[in-house]
């Protein structure tokens, strides 16, 4: 029998807050949006009381996505706690998540708070959260290495205080398969009220078994999993989304369970912040690797030929990922644009596909053929986070044994043109030089990361920038067959963040008097 397992993404929370997956506001709502066609139940999307940039995320994607519960987390403390509210004011369901590290250890070294005191936090954490929400979520950090019988009490404390929700996480990827099951079962056995609240599991990658430990949890009687998109999250990551329902759909039997996601959405969703990260699965990461799809030794081929589900348990349309990959090229006009990237699928609008066809017909110029990864890089490219008031007008580099030099002419915040001369040891550090010395500000570049979107000569080269202006770090993207114009237009996409970023804060800064940052 198969039972309704609620689906909780913290790709935008416990995933974005992991080194180099930070993502700008008008990103995590983009990812949110797309979260919302993939139909997760729950998205948590930030720690308000954490920044001013999770606080407006959280608000902006409270006040447009209206078909998902959106949560937020909160520490056990009443600034935390109200900050989370007020950032999710506009939502039509919304879930304070309030957590407090219940094992000997956490309260030991890091509270430094007696086992009685932890309760306490738990109880009056939970109750001025359900001043604000009927949906109240609380996990008990550390809940896999925390005592049984103070975590039985922990939950009961919960409950009574008024959680509809208790999660119980493997916060450092420690237990088992048959242990985090156990743990399951023993505090429903042990604790009457846990039978009226939803149970969830929430699991870390580090001994490489989130998965299988969620899978258990769900055996045992969880009725919701916390995962994210890729895996991404602390250290070695969370639970595998797409691992979880895929591993449902394909073991309905073995496994038990049902969730509302929309598989066709995986496969896209997984595209979609991995080009906001600049972070891709490994090639043979399950579902939505590279590699996951492809059958490289001739059996496996010839098998495959006579039927695929001899070495093919998914089928690749199940997640969303087109079969053939048509090849476009210099002559193909904008109906075999607009069709393909529907075969993809995206339904462009008048606009947008004015915008991709152009990028398309230069692409075409300089590539012989056009793939599918191509497409997609164009397309998550013409994605406009910010307002372009930065721009190149032109961009010439010369270089050879160890020095070069570009000239940039750009447009910016000025009236008219400015151009400058950048020197460096290699074409793309003279031509951050350039425009440095044009914006006037000291550009730090804390990391560079070039993917090639697909094998060959003339393949796109994609670029990954994160860079420190002003104190502040951006990252940003851009595509080129040349590099070193992808990089500069990275680094100017970047600018463009910074610029922008400048300009909220100044017109929020009322707002922030107010709470009291
Ligand atoms: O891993 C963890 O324990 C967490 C909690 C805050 C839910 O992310
Ligand atoms: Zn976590």
């Amino acid at each position: 029998m198969s039972r309704d397992v609620l689906i909780f993404d913290t790709t935008l929370r416990d995933g974005e807050q992991s080194p180099g997956n930070s993502l700008a506001p008008e990103e995590k709502l983009r990812l949110a949006r797309q979260l919302e066609t993939l139909r997760v139940d729950v998205m948590e999307v930030g720690f308000p009381a954490a920044s001013e940039g999770d606080f407006r995320a959280v608000g902006a994607i409270a006040a447009e996505i209206r078909g998902t519960v959106i949560a937020a987390l909160a520490r056990c403390r009443e600034r935390d706690i109200d900050l989370a509210a007020d950032a999710l004011r506009g939502a039509a369901r919304g879930r304070i998540h309030v957590f407090a590290a219940t094992s000997d250890l956490h309260l030991r070294e890091k509270l430094r708070i007696t086992r009685d005191a932890a309760l306490e936090l738990v109880r009056d954490g939970v109750r001025r959260a359900r001043r604000f929400t009927d949906d109240v979520e609380f996990s008990a950090e550390d809940a896999s290495r925390t005592d049984l019988d103070f975590l039985s009490r922990v939950v009961e404390t919960a409950i009574a205080a008024g959680a509809t929700t208790v999660n119980l996480p493997d916060t450092v990827g420690y237990a088992t398969p048959q242990e985090y099951a156990a743990m399951f079962r023993a505090v429903r056995e042990r604790v009457p009220g846990a039978a009226g609240v939803v149970l969830s599991a929430h699991c870390h990658d580090d001994l490489g078994l989130a998965v299988a430990n969620s899978l258990a949890a769900i055996e045992a009687g969880a009725g919701q999993v916390e995962c994210t998109i890729n895996g991404i999250g602390e250290r070695a990551g969370n639970a595998a989304l797409e691992e979880i329902v895929m591993a449902g759909r394909v073991r309905p039997q073995a496994l038990g369970f049902r969730c509302r996601i929309e598989s066709r959405e995986l496969y896209r969703t997984s595209q979609l912040l991995s080009h906001l990260t600049g972070s891709f699965p490994q090639p043979n990461k399950a579902v939505v690797g590279r590699n996951a799809f492809a059958h490289e030794a001739g059996i496996h081929q010839h098998g495959m030929l006579q039927r695929g589900e001899t070495y093919e348990i998914i089928q690749p349309e199940t997640v969303g990922i087109a079969r053939s990959s048509l090849v476009l090229g210099r002559h193909s006009g904008r109906h075999g644009l607009a069709r393909r990237y529907r075969e993809l699928g995206y339904e462009l609008d008048d606009q947008q596909l004015d915008v991709l066809y152009a990028d398309f017909i230069s692409l075409a110029e300089r590539k012989r053929t056009v793939l599918d990864e191509d497409l997609l890089t164009l397309l998550h490219d013409s994605f406009q986070d910010a307002p372009e008031t930065y721009a190149f007008s032109e961009l010439t580099v010369s270089c050879g044994s160890g020095s070069a030099t570009a000239e940039a002419r750009m447009t910016g915040p000025w009236p008219g043109d400015r151009t400058a001369t950048g020197r460096g040891d290699g074409p793309i550090a003279a031509a951050f030089n350039a425009v440095a010395e044009i914006v006037g500000r000291p550009v730090d570049v804390e990391s560079l990361s070039l993917r090639s979107v697909t094998p060959g000569r003339d393949s796109v080269g994609q670029v990954f920038l994160q860079v420190r202006i002003d104190g502040k770090t951006f990252s940003a993207h851009s595509a080129s067959t040349d590099i070193v114009e992808a990089s500069a237009r990275a680094l100017v996409n970047a600018l463009n963040k910074l610029h922008h970023a400048d300009h909220l804060e100044a017109s929020s800064l009322n707002d922030i008097y107010l709470w009291g940052v």
